[in-house]
């Protein structure tokens, strides 16, 4: 697949706008001067310094930081790749995405146009089993069951769950109603009807396919329902399986969904810890009694796609624990997880032996304390793993103890890392009191997804980010110099003559950070054809990734700094001046050794005059020459 192209980059910037995306992530805008403001998603507080700027399309956090354009948000909010950030966005507009070398193209659109009436279908489902649910008679004993196994009203509400009536055709004929007739086979491929075809007649005949059961929708990061669980709910031999669940398609797929993740996503950014559990149930029940940071798989086994996913929220160094149900099924589901973390290469803590089948029964029957002295005597999953084998075997029971160490092998050399299958081999021998050399090694196969990850170029910059990766001195040192790019920036914007005099110091593509760089240029040129700047039109213009985050930094801070003086102008110029001054002479002298060592007298000589010309232009710097303002 080709790069997406920047015009349809623009396009889908230009089609959404900030404030109705973030608001699509439940964050509600409140109206403040010439910002909205909000309580901010990506760090805890209590007063709002979250500012989205409608004219500029652009968001700034007071409190942590983080600022940009409408990608950029749905990149940390999603934590997505800039180009799935885009894609995210085209598909809530209806915008086809173009990447060059073109192709495919009318399929997609096509894709985006159907999985708009896929998720329409399911909203309209939505809002029938809701209404079922609350109806005075309809759903009165589904109330009662849920109720009674312990959620509140508020609970109920906020998971959206609902009743599918024991009618055959009661959601068909809301459809039809609502939107004619056309619209059932959207609704039919997501699941929500089946149909026959008898013999004597023509046409397909369509019915409900949840029928009597609970529903629990499942939804996307934007709280759009992407798909239903359905529960049986007095259990009846001839009811089918105990959940069902809406037909696999392009826009619900098991192996990638995380139950509650839209709820649980701040809080396990935040805490950087996320817990998995098996069900909807216990999800739920853990979220009520505020464990939000509490996921499920869909009944599915753990795939890489779930771990990916967990990995972006909780980042390097955070903790992913699973606690599955006190069945064969769940030990199991917890085996297999296991391995999987393990080929990941993703650290994974279990907790197990509740004294009842799940976290939705223990909370209500325990309470919370009981349930978080449970998780807090989670194990690290592989001395949990060893524990069970090679940990219960009796010293005589060579055979047994023979397949328990194969096994704990099998599972070491699982991991893609060395160092941790050097240190889990030791424990191995020392659990099973056999010398190391005598333990197989085998290289892990070097299957896709078992290398090494590298870090992703948003942890080792961003947020919440545990371990910086960059060197500390050489980021500060960027660090100071883009904080000086971006006063540059300021004097650029304020007058063309100062704008004039800076591109002439230091012309744009001298500025060392990219946006900085795209930034003065536009500023220059807009000057140059004898327009003011105005911030919006730069924010249109511009498409480095992070310009919209210096842009946002640069216009949304309302003091700006001390005002601006001829003086600090000259103070910053000479500074940048002297700044590239050292760097040549640097450059000079590393050529200088260099030379020397190949015995290049003529080289020497003139390296040797540029070093003492430098040398003394740094010096009349020092003391106050150029540049004239
Ligand atoms: P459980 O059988 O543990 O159900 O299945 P549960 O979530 O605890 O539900 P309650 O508390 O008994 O009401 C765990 C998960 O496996 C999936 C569902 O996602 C369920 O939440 N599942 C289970 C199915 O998809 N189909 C089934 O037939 C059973
Ligand atoms: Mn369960």
């Amino acid at each position: 697949m080709g790069l997406i192209t920047e015009d349809c980059i623009h396009r889908v910037i230009e089609a959404n706008d900030i404030a109705a995306v973030v608001e699509s992530y439940n964050i509600p805008l409140k109206r403040a001067g010439s910002n909205f403001q909000a309580l901010c998603p990506f760090h805890n507080e209590k007063t709002p310094s979250f500012n989205v700027n409608s004219r500029l399309q652009i968001f700034k956090c007071f409190g942590c930081g983080v600022a940009g354009n409408v990608v950029k948000f749905v990149q940390l909010i999603e934590r997505l790749e800039y180009p799935e950030a885009i894609e995210v966005l085209a598909q809530r507009s209806g915008i086809q995405v173009e990447r060059d070398g073109g192709g495919g193209a009318s399929r997609e659109t096509r894709d985006t146009e159907k999985s708009k009436s896929l998720l329409w279908a399911n909203s309209l489902a939505l809002s029938y089993f809701e209404q079922s649910l609350w109806d005075e008679r309809e759903g009165r004993r589904a109330r009662e069951y849920l109720l009674g196994r312990g959620f509140t009203k508020e609970t109920i509400q906020s998971w959206r769950l609902g009743w599918a009536p024991e009618s055959w055709d009661g959601l068909l004929e809301t459809l039809v109603k609502q939107a004619g007739e056309h619209k059932r086979d959207m609704a039919q491929e997501v699941g929500l009807l089946a149909s026959v075809l008898r013999y004597n007649e023509e046409k397909n005949r369509y019915y409900d396919a949840f029928r009597g059961r609970v529903m629990f929708p499942i939804f996307d990061a934007q709280h759009r329902p992407i798909g239903f669980g359905g529960r049986v709910f007095e259990e009846k031999p001839d009811s089918g399986g105990k959940y069902i669940n809406s037909a696999e398609g392009k826009l619900f797929e098991k192996r990638k969904i995380l139950y509650g993740l839209n709820f649980a996503a701040k809080e396990i950014g935040l805490s950087r810890a996320a817990i998995i559990v098996e069900g909807y149930t216990d999800t739920i029940m853990c979220h009520q009694y505020g464990l939000r940071n509490v996921v499920a798989t869909l009944g599915t086994a753990l795939t890489k796609d779930h771990i990916g996913r967990l990995r972006r929220y909780v980042q390097q160094g955070g903790r992913v624990l699973a606690l599955f149900d006190s069945d064969s099924a769940g030990e199991k589901a917890t085996e297999r997880a296991v391995e999987l973390f393990m080929e990941e290469d993703v650290p994974l803590e279990i907790a197990r032996g509740l004294a009842v089948k799940d976290a939705c029964e223990f909370l209500p029957k325990y309470g919370v304390e009981a349930f978080r002295e449970e998780l807090g005597k989670a194990q690290d999953s592989f001395s949990f793993t060893l524990g069970r084998t090679v940990g219960k075997i009796s010293p005589s029971d060579i055979n047994g103890k023979t397949a328990a160490v194969e096994k704990m092998m099998q599972l070491v050399n699982l991991s893609p890392n060395r160092i941790k299958r050097e240190m889990m081999r030791k424990q191995v021998a020392s659990a099973s009191g056999l010398p190391e050399e005598a333990l197989p090694r085998q290289q892990p196969k070097a299957a896709p997804g078992t290398r090494p990850v590298a870090p992703r170029e948003q942890e080792k910059r961003g947020l919440n980010s545990g371990g910086v990766t960059v060197p500390s001195v050489l980021h500060n040192r960027f660090l100071a110099r883009k904080k000086k790019e971006m006063r540059l920036i300021q004097f650029m914007l304020e007058k063309p003559d100062w704008s004039a005099l800076i591109a002439d110091q230091v012309p744009p593509d001298e500025f060392h950070d990219h946006s900085c760089a795209e930034i003065a240029g536009i500023v220059r040129d807009l000057w140059n054809a004898g327009k003011r700047p105005d911030p919006a039109e730069i924010v249109n213009v511009a498409t480095e990734e992070d310009s919209s985050t210096v842009i946002a930094d640069l216009f949304m801070d309302g003091k700006g700094g001390p005002p601006l003086s001829d003086e600090e102008l000259k103070g910053l110029l000479s500074g940048s001046e002297k700044e590239r001054l050292e760097e040549a002479r640097q450059g000079y002298m590393d050529d200088l050794r260099e030379a020397g060592r190949r015995g290049d007298a003529e080289a020497v000589e003139t390296l040797s005059v540029k070093i003492s010309e430098t040398v003394k232009a740094i010096d009349k710097l020092k003391t106050g020459g150029k540049p004239q303002l």
